[in-house]
């Protein structure tokens, strides 16, 4: 049962509580707290966890330790920031200018580097989606220089529309250039999440998205992947990412995704996500949209609705009032809403794209929960229609 004293968390997306595996070892308070870098037992008692997470993530992800450098950040926007920007500082460095390729509907840690980026003299080319939340083809071109990295996201943390990661090696091949995949919402939320393609350039990849802990991340990046480390100091992780690792929140990696292995069952996710949109859409009738519906190719834990005169944070608030807790869309650190980036290149107007509310399921929750969670919508959802 995934309600919480009466309450429905549906905001997964935006971050998710700790598994129960990371609970249990936080609460029996076991902790090697030495610095995995010093000589002795106790270091070495912490370089042992971080050594233990790393063979399970190299295993897990089927990537090859001989091929892929994996490193720990503190979560994905550092994690893309140092990747995005090690690879056009090094470009820099040679003296090359290159081109910084991403997409209208990627997350702000990857769109909001452009003008940095173009600061070291380098260009960059957003590409628009079409209104399922699809790559526009025709207009992926490539940019004036011979070097060049793209970023494409694996699942939208707003549409829930997936990528499938040929289109990936696809784009690649036609740009020319680097791949970095932004699969913070992967993990648990589609089938295949852990299986990677091994000619694309690195993958990012957040704790808190599944159930680690705040704070953590890790890149797989390929070993000839351009790049200068980005944060300098005392050279830990090989000198990738200087900085006396996070061991609690490393470890937590590898608790949490044994947890999440465990206790997946995908078939259960997708009839309960179908089952809950079948159910909003005859709730719904025609005064609303799903964004992307239509799409085979739509996670089975995100539903994007729009109620064209309704503004999100109204609807928010009152479904929040409820017990039921979903967000306008990605989370926002000043708490000020704005119209979705996301909802308006999808094709929605500046308008509707300030009257949309996400729904984030945990890729466990259960039927069971669907009948309580329906009462509770119904009441609120029947104000707006
Ligand atoms: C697709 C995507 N990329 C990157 C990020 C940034 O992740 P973090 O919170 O770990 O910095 C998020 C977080 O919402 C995301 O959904």
């Amino acid at each position: 049962m995934k309600s919480i004293s009466n309450r429905f968390y549906l905001d997964y997306n935006a971050t998710s509580p700790l598994a129960e595996s990371v609970q249990d070892w936080i609460s029996k308070g076991d902790f090697s707290f030495g610095n995995p870098s010093s000589a002795h037992q106790t270091g070495k008692k912490a370089k042992k966890l971080i050594n233990e997470t790393r063979e399970y993530l190299y295993s897990l992800f089927d990537v090859k330790e001989d091929d892929f450098h994996l490193f720990f950040h503190s979560g994905a926007s550092e994690g893309i920031n140092t990747l995005v920007r090690g690879f056009f500082l090094n470009a820099f460095k040679n003296q090359k200018q290159a081109d910084y390729y991403f997409f209208d509907t990627d997350h702000s840690c990857v769109v909001n580097q452009r003008e940095e980026i173009k600061a070291f003299g380098h260009d960059f080319y957003p590409f628009p989606v079409d209104e399922l939340g699809m790559p526009k083809i025709d207009q992926i071109k490539k940019g004036k220089h011979s070097c060049g990295l793209l970023n494409f996201t694996w699942v939208n943390n707003e549409s829930g529309v997936v990528w499938p990661l040929y289109k990936a090696l696809e784009f690649k091949e036609k740009l020319g250039c680097a791949v970095h995949v932004d699969s913070v919402q992967s993990v648990g939320k589609i089938r295949d999440w852990n299986k990677l393609e091994s000619d694309l350039d690195a993958y990012t990849f957040s704790a808190h998205k599944f159930g680690g802990m705040k704070g953590i991340g890790f890149s797989f990046m390929k070993k000839d992947f351009p790049y200068e480390c980005f944060v300098r100091g005392g050279g830990q992780q090989a000198a990738l990412r200087s900085g006396t690792e996070n061991v609690m929140g490393i470890y937590s990696i590898k608790l949490a995704l044994e947890d999440l292995q465990r206790n997946q069952n995908f078939d259960e996710t997708e009839f309960v996500h179908r089952e809950f949109e079948s159910w909003l859409l005859s709730k719904i009738g025609d005064k609303g949209k799903i964004a992307g519906y239509g799409n085979v190719s739509r996670n089975m834990t995100t539903t994007y609705l729009v109620l064209p005169g309704n503004r999100s944070d109204i609807m928010m608030t009152a479904l929040d009032l409820a017990g039921v807790e979903v967000s306008a869309g990605s989370a926002c650190s000043s708490g000020i809403l704005k119209p979705s980036r996301i909802l308006k290149g999808m094709g929605f107007s500046e308008k509707e794209a300030g009257e949309g509310i996400r729904f984030s399921f945990s890729p466990t929750f259960t039927k069971e929960d669907l009948p309580a969670l329906f009462e509770k919508l119904d009441k609120v959802l029947s104000k707006y229609l």
